[in-house]
Protein backbone atom coordinates (compact mmCIF):
# COMPACT_ATOMS: atom_id res chain seq x y z
CA UNK A 1 0.00 0.00 0.00
CA UNK A 2 1.54 3.31 -0.95
CA UNK A 3 1.04 6.39 1.01
CA UNK A 4 -0.45 9.51 -0.76
CA UNK A 5 1.28 12.22 -1.88
CA UNK A 6 -0.65 15.33 -1.85
CA UNK A 7 -0.79 17.83 -4.44
CA UNK A 8 -0.84 21.14 -3.55
CA UNK A 9 -0.92 23.49 -6.64
CA UNK A 10 -0.09 27.04 -6.66
CA UNK A 11 -0.59 28.15 -9.86
CA UNK A 12 -3.18 31.05 -8.88
CA UNK A 13 -0.50 32.71 -6.09
CA UNK A 14 2.49 31.62 -6.64
CA UNK A 15 2.19 30.97 -10.67
CA UNK A 16 0.24 34.16 -10.49
CA UNK A 17 3.24 36.06 -8.69
CA UNK A 18 5.35 35.78 -12.49
CA UNK A 19 5.50 39.54 -13.94
CA UNK A 20 2.40 39.90 -16.53
CA UNK A 21 0.52 36.51 -15.16
CA UNK A 22 -1.71 38.37 -13.20
CA UNK A 23 -5.66 36.47 -13.31
CA UNK A 24 -9.18 37.83 -12.74
CA UNK A 25 -11.66 36.38 -10.35
CA UNK A 26 -13.21 35.25 -13.64
CA UNK A 27 -10.10 33.56 -14.44
CA UNK A 28 -9.19 31.90 -11.49
CA UNK A 29 -12.36 30.50 -10.80
CA UNK A 30 -12.07 29.10 -14.20
CA UNK A 31 -8.85 27.75 -13.74
CA UNK A 32 -9.73 26.37 -9.88
CA UNK A 33 -12.93 24.27 -11.56
CA UNK A 34 -10.23 22.45 -13.80
CA UNK A 35 -7.67 21.80 -10.79
CA UNK A 36 -10.47 20.26 -9.29
CA UNK A 37 -11.34 17.97 -12.32
CA UNK A 38 -7.54 17.56 -12.47
CA UNK A 39 -8.25 16.44 -8.72
CA UNK A 40 -5.17 18.36 -6.96
CA UNK A 41 -5.87 17.61 -3.50
CA UNK A 42 -4.80 22.04 -2.59
CA UNK A 43 -5.44 24.69 -4.63
CA UNK A 44 -3.62 27.99 -3.19
CA UNK A 45 -6.03 30.64 -4.70
CA UNK A 46 -4.27 33.60 -3.41
CA UNK A 47 -2.77 36.34 -1.23
CA UNK A 48 -6.38 37.39 -0.25
CA UNK A 49 -4.53 40.48 1.71
CA UNK A 50 -2.88 41.55 -1.19
CA UNK A 51 -6.00 43.33 -2.69
CA UNK A 52 -9.56 43.42 -2.41
CA UNK A 53 -9.69 41.91 -6.26
CA UNK A 54 -7.40 39.03 -4.55
CA UNK A 55 -9.60 38.67 -1.44
CA UNK A 56 -12.67 38.27 -3.64
CA UNK A 57 -10.91 35.81 -6.34
CA UNK A 58 -9.64 33.71 -3.16
CA UNK A 59 -13.49 33.67 -1.72
CA UNK A 60 -14.85 33.27 -5.18
CA UNK A 61 -12.45 30.01 -5.42
CA UNK A 62 -13.43 28.89 -1.95
CA UNK A 63 -16.99 28.91 -2.73
CA UNK A 64 -17.12 26.95 -6.47
CA UNK A 65 -14.92 24.42 -5.14
CA UNK A 66 -16.29 21.69 -3.48
CA UNK A 67 -13.54 18.27 -3.83
CA UNK A 68 -10.00 20.17 -3.08
CA UNK A 69 -8.94 22.00 -0.22
CA UNK A 70 -8.87 25.97 -0.86
CA UNK A 71 -5.73 28.05 0.39
CA UNK A 72 -4.98 31.02 1.67
CA UNK A 73 -1.65 33.00 1.56
CA UNK A 74 -0.92 35.02 4.28
CA UNK A 75 2.09 36.66 6.13
CA UNK A 76 2.77 36.30 10.12
CA UNK A 77 0.31 39.30 10.67
CA UNK A 78 -2.59 39.77 11.72
CA UNK A 79 -4.46 41.55 8.87
CA UNK A 80 -2.86 38.72 6.60
CA UNK A 81 -4.32 35.77 8.79
CA UNK A 82 -7.78 37.62 9.12
CA UNK A 83 -8.02 37.97 5.42
CA UNK A 84 -7.40 34.94 4.58
CA UNK A 85 -9.41 33.56 7.34
CA UNK A 86 -12.35 35.00 6.19
CA UNK A 87 -11.61 34.21 2.32
CA UNK A 88 -11.71 31.09 2.90
CA UNK A 89 -14.64 31.12 4.78
CA UNK A 90 -16.62 29.43 2.29
CA UNK A 91 -14.85 26.45 1.47
CA UNK A 92 -15.87 23.10 2.15
CA UNK A 93 -12.31 22.60 3.33
CA UNK A 94 -10.38 25.64 4.01
CA UNK A 95 -6.42 25.87 4.73
CA UNK A 96 -4.34 29.06 5.71
CA UNK A 97 -0.46 29.06 4.54
CA UNK A 98 1.45 31.29 6.99
CA UNK A 99 4.86 32.20 6.58
CA UNK A 100 7.89 33.78 8.14
CA UNK A 101 11.38 33.69 6.64
CA UNK A 102 14.20 31.55 8.43
CA UNK A 103 17.43 32.36 6.81
CA UNK A 104 19.71 34.44 8.05
CA UNK A 105 19.82 36.67 5.25
CA UNK A 106 16.51 37.10 5.70
CA UNK A 107 16.10 37.30 9.30
CA UNK A 108 18.65 40.23 9.26
CA UNK A 109 18.23 42.33 6.24
CA UNK A 110 14.31 41.60 5.10
CA UNK A 111 12.86 41.22 8.14
CA UNK A 112 15.31 42.75 10.43
CA UNK A 113 14.26 40.42 13.72
CA UNK A 114 15.86 38.48 15.93
CA UNK A 115 15.76 34.24 15.44
CA UNK A 116 13.88 34.57 19.03
CA UNK A 117 11.55 37.20 17.63
CA UNK A 118 11.19 34.97 14.36
CA UNK A 119 10.12 32.08 16.86
CA UNK A 120 8.03 34.23 19.05
CA UNK A 121 5.86 35.42 15.80
CA UNK A 122 5.96 32.62 13.59
CA UNK A 123 4.09 30.70 17.05
CA UNK A 124 1.73 33.04 17.18
CA UNK A 125 1.21 33.51 13.65
CA UNK A 126 0.26 29.50 13.37
CA UNK A 127 -2.39 30.04 16.53
CA UNK A 128 -4.09 33.38 15.04
CA UNK A 129 -4.60 30.97 12.07
CA UNK A 130 -5.90 28.03 14.08
CA UNK A 131 -8.66 30.48 15.00
CA UNK A 132 -10.19 30.14 11.38
CA UNK A 133 -9.46 26.60 10.70
CA UNK A 134 -7.77 23.50 12.08
CA UNK A 135 -6.10 23.36 8.87
CA UNK A 136 -3.07 25.10 9.19
CA UNK A 137 0.51 25.48 7.09
CA UNK A 138 3.30 26.88 8.24
CA UNK A 139 6.39 27.66 6.19
CA UNK A 140 9.68 28.78 6.98
CA UNK A 141 10.59 31.10 3.67
CA UNK A 142 14.37 30.39 2.31
CA UNK A 143 14.52 26.68 4.43
CA UNK A 144 16.86 25.77 1.82
CA UNK A 145 19.55 28.39 3.42
CA UNK A 146 18.66 28.46 7.13
CA UNK A 147 20.32 27.18 9.68
CA UNK A 148 19.86 23.80 10.25
CA UNK A 149 19.55 23.77 13.90
CA UNK A 150 17.02 26.86 13.97
CA UNK A 151 14.91 25.06 11.37
CA UNK A 152 13.82 22.42 13.76
CA UNK A 153 13.51 25.00 16.70
CA UNK A 154 10.81 26.75 14.91
CA UNK A 155 9.40 23.91 12.91
CA UNK A 156 9.00 22.43 16.22
CA UNK A 157 7.20 25.27 17.73
CA UNK A 158 5.01 25.98 14.83
CA UNK A 159 4.09 22.33 15.27
CA UNK A 160 3.44 22.30 18.86
CA UNK A 161 1.67 25.84 18.44
CA UNK A 162 -0.56 23.56 15.96
CA UNK A 163 0.68 23.66 12.33
CA UNK A 164 -0.58 20.68 10.60
CA UNK A 165 1.83 20.93 7.16
CA UNK A 166 5.04 22.18 7.42
CA UNK A 167 6.06 22.91 3.84
CA UNK A 168 10.40 23.90 3.23
CA UNK A 169 10.13 26.08 0.32
CA UNK A 170 13.82 26.02 -1.35
CA UNK A 171 12.33 30.14 -2.08
CA UNK A 172 15.54 31.41 -4.49
CA UNK A 173 16.01 27.50 -5.85
CA UNK A 174 19.58 27.55 -4.44
CA UNK A 175 19.25 23.62 -3.38
CA UNK A 176 20.58 20.90 -5.11
CA UNK A 177 18.48 17.42 -5.03
CA UNK A 178 21.00 14.90 -2.68
CA UNK A 179 21.20 18.19 -0.52
CA UNK A 180 17.09 19.32 -0.57
CA UNK A 181 16.72 15.14 0.32
CA UNK A 182 18.84 14.76 3.18
CA UNK A 183 17.43 18.36 4.95
CA UNK A 184 13.93 16.59 4.54
CA UNK A 185 15.46 13.47 6.18
CA UNK A 186 17.54 15.64 9.17
CA UNK A 187 14.61 17.28 9.62
CA UNK A 188 12.27 14.50 9.80
CA UNK A 189 14.55 13.14 12.14
CA UNK A 190 15.20 15.30 14.44
CA UNK A 191 12.21 17.24 15.37
CA UNK A 192 10.52 15.85 18.53
CA UNK A 193 7.57 15.54 16.93
CA UNK A 194 7.74 15.94 13.18
CA UNK A 195 5.19 12.93 13.17
CA UNK A 196 2.11 15.22 14.11
CA UNK A 197 2.87 16.96 10.65
CA UNK A 198 3.11 16.28 7.09
CA UNK A 199 6.36 17.96 5.04
CA UNK A 200 5.83 19.59 2.24
CA UNK A 201 8.49 20.76 -0.78
CA UNK A 202 7.93 23.92 -2.22
CA UNK A 203 11.02 24.58 -4.62
CA UNK A 204 11.74 27.24 -7.56
CA UNK A 205 13.39 26.56 -10.45
CA UNK A 206 16.36 28.93 -10.91
CA UNK A 207 18.95 26.24 -11.15
CA UNK A 208 16.27 23.93 -13.36
CA UNK A 209 16.19 21.76 -10.78
CA UNK A 210 12.91 22.21 -8.86
CA UNK A 211 11.25 19.08 -9.95
CA UNK A 212 14.52 17.00 -9.21
CA UNK A 213 14.37 18.43 -5.63
CA UNK A 214 10.55 18.32 -5.01
CA UNK A 215 11.21 14.14 -5.79
CA UNK A 216 14.37 13.96 -3.75
CA UNK A 217 12.10 15.52 -0.77
CA UNK A 218 9.88 12.57 -1.62
CA UNK A 219 12.08 10.20 -1.53
CA UNK A 220 13.21 11.51 2.15
CA UNK A 221 9.51 11.51 3.50
CA UNK A 222 7.82 14.28 2.15
CA UNK A 223 4.51 13.70 1.55
CA UNK A 224 3.07 17.03 0.00
CA UNK A 225 4.69 18.83 -2.90
CA UNK A 226 4.24 22.60 -3.75
CA UNK A 227 3.73 23.41 -7.64
CA UNK A 228 2.31 25.14 -10.31
CA UNK A 229 0.86 23.96 -14.27
CA UNK A 230 3.50 24.58 -17.06
CA UNK A 231 6.38 25.26 -13.88
CA UNK A 232 5.00 29.04 -13.50
CA UNK A 233 5.99 31.19 -11.34
CA UNK A 234 8.10 33.47 -9.84
CA UNK A 235 11.74 34.41 -11.69
CA UNK A 236 12.25 30.65 -13.18
CA UNK A 237 9.02 29.49 -11.97
CA UNK A 238 7.86 26.78 -9.44
CA UNK A 239 8.53 22.61 -9.97
CA UNK A 240 5.81 21.75 -12.97
CA UNK A 241 3.00 19.86 -11.45
CA UNK A 242 2.92 17.41 -14.54
CA UNK A 243 6.81 16.50 -13.89
CA UNK A 244 6.43 15.78 -10.65
CA UNK A 245 3.47 13.76 -10.91
CA UNK A 246 4.25 12.07 -14.18
CA UNK A 247 7.66 11.20 -12.37
CA UNK A 248 5.59 9.87 -9.47
CA UNK A 249 3.66 8.01 -11.87
CA UNK A 250 6.06 6.44 -14.02
CA UNK A 251 8.49 5.43 -11.86
CA UNK A 252 6.35 3.23 -9.19
CA UNK A 253 9.47 1.18 -9.20
CA UNK A 254 11.11 3.77 -6.65
CA UNK A 255 8.56 6.05 -5.27
CA UNK A 256 6.44 4.75 -2.32
CA UNK A 257 3.54 7.15 -2.83
CA UNK A 258 1.20 8.01 -5.42
CA UNK A 259 -1.40 10.66 -6.03
CA UNK A 260 -4.49 10.83 -6.87
CA UNK A 261 -4.29 13.01 -10.30
CA UNK A 262 -6.35 12.43 -12.68
CA UNK A 263 -3.35 12.85 -15.18
CA UNK A 264 -5.82 12.86 -18.85
CA UNK A 265 -6.81 16.13 -17.39
CA UNK A 266 -2.81 17.75 -17.74
CA UNK A 267 -2.73 18.67 -21.12
CA UNK A 268 -6.22 20.74 -20.95
CA UNK A 269 -5.13 21.78 -17.50
CA UNK A 270 -1.97 23.19 -19.27
CA UNK A 271 -3.16 25.11 -22.02
CA UNK A 272 -5.91 26.75 -19.46
CA UNK A 273 -3.44 28.14 -17.71
CA UNK A 274 -1.21 28.90 -20.96
CA UNK A 275 -4.01 30.69 -22.80
CA UNK A 276 -5.18 32.81 -19.65
CA UNK A 277 -1.70 34.24 -18.53
CA UNK A 278 0.02 34.89 -21.97
CA UNK A 279 2.91 32.28 -21.06
CA UNK A 280 3.38 29.98 -24.05
CA UNK A 281 4.37 26.59 -23.32
CA UNK A 282 7.82 26.02 -25.10
CA UNK A 283 7.88 22.97 -27.68
CA UNK A 284 10.29 20.85 -26.11
CA UNK A 285 8.48 21.17 -22.17
CA UNK A 286 8.31 17.56 -20.96
CA UNK A 287 5.01 16.55 -20.42
CA UNK A 288 2.79 18.99 -22.05
CA UNK A 289 5.23 20.72 -24.76
CA UNK A 290 3.81 20.43 -28.35
CA UNK A 291 7.14 18.21 -28.98
CA UNK A 292 7.38 16.03 -25.87
CA UNK A 293 5.66 13.03 -27.78
CA UNK A 294 6.98 13.65 -31.26
CA UNK A 295 9.39 11.39 -32.91
CA UNK A 296 11.38 13.03 -35.77
CA UNK A 297 14.20 10.90 -36.26
CA UNK A 298 13.79 8.28 -38.65
CA UNK A 299 14.75 5.26 -36.33
CA UNK A 300 13.03 6.27 -33.25
CA UNK A 301 9.63 6.87 -35.77
CA UNK A 302 10.67 3.37 -37.02
CA UNK A 303 11.14 1.51 -33.30
CA UNK A 304 8.00 3.43 -31.76
CA UNK A 305 5.66 1.59 -34.90
CA UNK A 306 7.60 -1.55 -34.18
CA UNK A 307 7.12 -1.55 -30.93
CA UNK A 308 6.03 1.90 -28.62
CA UNK A 309 8.34 1.11 -25.64
CA UNK A 310 11.11 1.23 -27.46
CA UNK A 311 11.07 5.02 -26.86
CA UNK A 312 8.35 5.87 -24.81
CA UNK A 313 8.23 5.81 -21.51
CA UNK A 314 4.76 7.06 -21.26
CA UNK A 315 1.58 7.05 -23.25
CA UNK A 316 0.90 10.78 -24.75
CA UNK A 317 -3.13 9.38 -24.08
CA UNK A 318 -2.17 9.03 -20.40
CA UNK A 319 -1.64 13.57 -20.17
CA UNK A 320 -4.51 14.34 -22.47
CA UNK A 321 -2.67 14.42 -25.81
CA UNK A 322 -4.99 11.37 -27.59
CA UNK A 323 -8.05 14.14 -27.46
CA UNK A 324 -6.30 15.81 -29.82
CA UNK A 325 -8.71 15.20 -32.93
CA UNK A 326 -10.76 16.64 -34.83
CA UNK A 327 -14.51 17.62 -33.17
CA UNK A 328 -16.69 20.05 -35.04
CA UNK A 329 -17.35 21.87 -38.05
CA UNK A 330 -19.37 23.92 -39.86
CA UNK A 331 -22.63 21.79 -39.40
CA UNK A 332 -22.26 21.24 -35.64
CA UNK A 333 -25.23 22.56 -33.12
CA UNK A 334 -25.37 24.85 -30.64
CA UNK A 335 -25.81 21.38 -28.97
CA UNK A 336 -22.95 19.82 -29.79
CA UNK A 337 -21.17 22.65 -29.16
CA UNK A 338 -22.20 23.38 -25.63
CA UNK A 339 -21.54 19.39 -24.63
CA UNK A 340 -18.18 19.51 -26.02
CA UNK A 341 -16.75 22.58 -24.16
CA UNK A 342 -18.25 21.21 -20.82
CA UNK A 343 -16.25 18.60 -21.67
CA UNK A 344 -13.55 20.69 -21.89
CA UNK A 345 -14.49 22.01 -18.19
CA UNK A 346 -15.96 25.36 -19.95
CA UNK A 347 -20.02 25.88 -18.77
CA UNK A 348 -21.53 29.23 -19.56
CA UNK A 349 -23.32 31.22 -16.71
CA UNK A 350 -26.26 32.80 -19.42
CA UNK A 351 -27.96 31.62 -22.42
CA UNK A 352 -26.56 34.89 -23.82
CA UNK A 353 -22.57 33.86 -22.87
CA UNK A 354 -23.33 30.08 -25.21
CA UNK A 355 -25.18 32.06 -28.10
CA UNK A 356 -21.93 34.60 -28.53
CA UNK A 357 -19.75 32.07 -28.24
CA UNK A 358 -21.63 29.60 -30.53
CA UNK A 359 -21.87 32.39 -33.21
CA UNK A 360 -18.30 33.49 -33.04
CA UNK A 361 -17.60 29.57 -33.21
CA UNK A 362 -20.54 29.77 -36.04
CA UNK A 363 -17.62 32.55 -37.92
CA UNK A 364 -14.72 30.29 -37.17
CA UNK A 365 -15.82 27.34 -38.95
CA UNK A 366 -16.98 29.68 -42.05
CA UNK A 367 -13.16 30.33 -41.82
CA UNK A 368 -11.37 27.09 -41.05
CA UNK A 369 -13.20 23.89 -41.85
CA UNK A 370 -12.01 21.70 -38.75
CA UNK A 371 -12.00 22.81 -35.48
CA UNK A 372 -10.24 21.11 -32.70
CA UNK A 373 -10.78 21.41 -28.82
CA UNK A 374 -7.68 23.38 -29.20
CA UNK A 375 -9.36 26.20 -31.17
CA UNK A 376 -12.62 25.80 -29.31
CA UNK A 377 -10.36 26.57 -26.23
CA UNK A 378 -8.70 29.57 -27.92
CA UNK A 379 -12.10 30.63 -28.54
CA UNK A 380 -13.94 31.01 -25.43
CA UNK A 381 -10.52 32.08 -23.55
CA UNK A 382 -10.08 35.39 -26.05
CA UNK A 383 -10.95 37.77 -23.74
CA UNK A 384 -11.42 40.38 -26.73
CA UNK A 385 -14.10 38.27 -27.79
CA UNK A 386 -15.96 39.41 -24.45
CA UNK A 387 -17.24 42.82 -23.51
CA UNK A 388 -15.87 43.41 -20.66
CA UNK A 389 -17.88 46.18 -19.06
CA UNK A 390 -14.90 48.64 -17.55
CA UNK A 391 -12.69 47.66 -20.58
CA UNK A 392 -11.38 51.34 -21.75
CA UNK A 393 -10.22 50.46 -25.58
CA UNK A 394 -12.54 47.71 -27.69
CA UNK A 395 -10.83 47.19 -31.16
CA UNK A 396 -13.67 48.06 -33.87
CA UNK A 397 -11.83 47.47 -37.43
CA UNK A 398 -8.50 46.85 -38.85
CA UNK A 399 -7.25 47.31 -42.61
CA UNK A 400 -3.83 46.75 -43.72
CA UNK A 401 -1.84 46.74 -46.67
CA UNK A 402 1.60 45.65 -47.45
CA UNK A 403 4.14 45.94 -50.44
CA UNK A 404 7.53 44.64 -51.37
CA UNK A 405 10.11 46.88 -51.01
CA UNK A 406 7.34 49.30 -49.21
CA UNK A 407 6.28 50.26 -45.91
CA UNK A 408 3.41 48.65 -44.68
CA UNK A 409 -0.07 51.04 -43.85
CA UNK A 410 -2.33 50.13 -41.38
CA UNK A 411 -5.81 51.82 -40.62
CA UNK A 412 -7.20 51.00 -37.49
CA UNK A 413 -10.66 51.95 -35.89
CA UNK A 414 -10.54 51.82 -31.95
CA UNK A 415 -13.20 52.22 -29.61
CA UNK A 416 -11.51 54.58 -26.78
CA UNK A 417 -13.20 55.44 -23.79
CA UNK A 418 -16.45 55.87 -25.30
CA UNK A 419 -15.87 57.30 -28.24
CA UNK A 420 -14.98 55.84 -32.11
CA UNK A 421 -11.32 57.10 -33.22
CA UNK A 422 -9.51 56.68 -35.88
CA UNK A 423 -5.72 56.77 -36.90
CA UNK A 424 -3.66 55.56 -39.41
CA UNK A 425 0.24 54.75 -39.90
CA UNK A 426 3.16 53.17 -41.09
CA UNK A 427 5.92 50.47 -40.22
CA UNK A 428 7.99 47.87 -40.63
CA UNK A 429 5.41 45.26 -41.34
CA UNK A 430 1.88 45.10 -41.02
CA UNK A 431 2.14 44.47 -37.08
CA UNK A 432 4.90 47.48 -36.56
CA UNK A 433 1.93 49.42 -38.27
CA UNK A 434 -0.82 48.51 -36.56
CA UNK A 435 0.40 49.00 -33.31
CA UNK A 436 1.97 51.97 -34.13
CA UNK A 437 -1.94 53.35 -35.64
CA UNK A 438 -2.86 52.25 -31.53
CA UNK A 439 -0.71 53.55 -29.57
CA UNK A 440 -0.81 57.33 -31.56
CA UNK A 441 -5.03 56.71 -30.67
CA UNK A 442 -4.24 55.69 -26.97
CA UNK A 443 -0.87 57.15 -25.86
CA UNK A 444 -0.16 54.37 -23.39
CA UNK A 445 3.64 55.08 -22.66
CA UNK A 446 3.82 51.60 -22.45
CA UNK A 447 6.94 49.42 -23.82
CA UNK A 448 6.50 46.34 -25.39
CA UNK A 449 8.45 44.14 -23.83
CA UNK A 450 7.70 40.93 -26.10
CA UNK A 451 5.98 39.98 -28.84
CA UNK A 452 4.76 36.16 -30.16
CA UNK A 453 2.83 34.48 -32.36
CA UNK A 454 2.04 30.68 -32.38
CA UNK A 455 -0.29 28.48 -34.29
CA UNK A 456 -2.58 26.39 -32.23
CA UNK A 457 -2.97 23.84 -34.34
CA UNK A 458 -1.44 22.55 -37.95
CA UNK A 459 -2.31 24.49 -41.03
CA UNK A 460 -2.03 27.96 -42.27
CA UNK A 461 -5.99 28.22 -41.73
CA UNK A 462 -4.93 27.55 -37.51
CA UNK A 463 -5.76 29.86 -35.35
CA UNK A 464 -2.47 32.18 -34.24
CA UNK A 465 -2.82 32.75 -30.50
CA UNK A 466 -0.68 36.14 -29.88
CA UNK A 467 1.02 37.40 -26.77
CA UNK A 468 2.11 40.80 -26.02
CA UNK A 469 3.89 41.98 -23.02
CA UNK A 470 3.64 45.33 -22.07
CA UNK A 471 5.92 46.99 -19.72
CA UNK A 472 4.90 50.95 -17.63
CA UNK A 473 6.86 51.93 -14.38
CA UNK A 474 7.60 48.49 -13.53
CA UNK A 475 4.34 46.95 -13.49
CA UNK A 476 4.19 44.28 -16.72
CA UNK A 477 1.38 42.88 -18.30
CA UNK A 478 0.36 40.40 -20.42
CA UNK A 479 -2.41 40.33 -23.34
CA UNK A 480 -3.51 37.52 -25.67
CA UNK A 481 -5.29 37.72 -28.66
CA UNK A 482 -6.07 34.89 -31.11
CA UNK A 483 -7.17 35.00 -34.99
CA UNK A 484 -7.27 32.96 -38.23
CA UNK A 485 -5.51 35.88 -38.86
CA UNK A 486 -2.45 36.89 -37.22
CA UNK A 487 -2.79 40.38 -38.02
CA UNK A 488 -5.98 40.85 -36.34
CA UNK A 489 -4.56 38.33 -33.37
CA UNK A 490 -1.89 40.77 -32.96
CA UNK A 491 -4.15 43.99 -32.15
CA UNK A 492 -6.78 42.32 -30.33
CA UNK A 493 -3.50 40.53 -27.90
CA UNK A 494 -2.43 44.54 -27.86
CA UNK A 495 -5.48 46.04 -27.09
CA UNK A 496 -6.45 43.33 -24.47
CA UNK A 497 -3.26 44.10 -22.93
CA UNK A 498 -3.90 48.31 -22.65
CA UNK A 499 -6.79 47.08 -20.59
CA UNK A 500 -4.99 45.44 -18.36
CA UNK A 501 -2.36 48.01 -17.83
CA UNK A 502 -5.04 51.22 -17.45
CA UNK A 503 -7.29 48.46 -15.41
CA UNK A 504 -5.58 46.67 -13.14
CA UNK A 505 -4.12 47.99 -9.12
CA UNK A 506 -1.18 47.67 -8.09
CA UNK A 507 -0.63 45.00 -4.93
CA UNK A 508 1.09 43.96 -1.99
CA UNK A 509 3.43 41.50 -3.00
CA UNK A 510 3.55 38.27 0.01
CA UNK A 511 7.48 38.25 0.19
CA UNK A 512 8.04 41.76 0.50
CA UNK A 513 8.76 42.83 3.86
CA UNK A 514 5.42 43.82 6.16
O1 LIG B 1 8.94 30.50 -2.31
C1 LIG B 1 8.48 30.75 -1.19
O2 LIG B 1 9.20 30.85 -0.19
C2 LIG B 1 7.05 30.99 -1.09
C3 LIG B 1 6.51 31.08 0.29
C4 LIG B 1 5.47 32.12 0.42
C5 LIG B 1 6.04 29.73 0.73
O3 LIG B 1 6.37 31.03 -2.06
ZN1 LIG C 1 7.43 30.21 -3.82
Amino acid sequence: MKDHLIIFDTTLRDGEQSPGASMTKEEKVRIAKQLEKLRVDVIEAGFPAASQGDFESVQAVASVVKESIVCGLARAVENDIVRAGEAIKPANAGRIHTFIATSPIHMEKKLRMSPDQVVERAVWAVKRARDFTDDVEFSPEDAGRSELDFLCRVIEAAIDAGATTINIPDTVGYNVPNQFGSLFKALIERIPNSDKAIFSAHCHNDLGLAAANSLAAVRNGARQVECTLNGLGERAGNAALEEVVMAIKTRQDIFEVDTRINTQEILATSRLVSNITGFAVQPNKAIVGANAFAHESGIHQDGVLKHRETYEIMRAEDVGWSTNKMVMGKHSGRNAFKTRLEDLGVSFETEQELNDAFMRFKELADRKHEIYDEDLQSLVTDNNNQRVENDSYRLISLKVSMETGELSKAEVVLWVQGEELSAESTGAGVVDAVFKAIEFLVKSGTCLELYSVSNVTNGTDSLGETTVRLEKGGRIVNGMGSDTDIVLASAKAYVNALNKIVGERVKDHPQASV
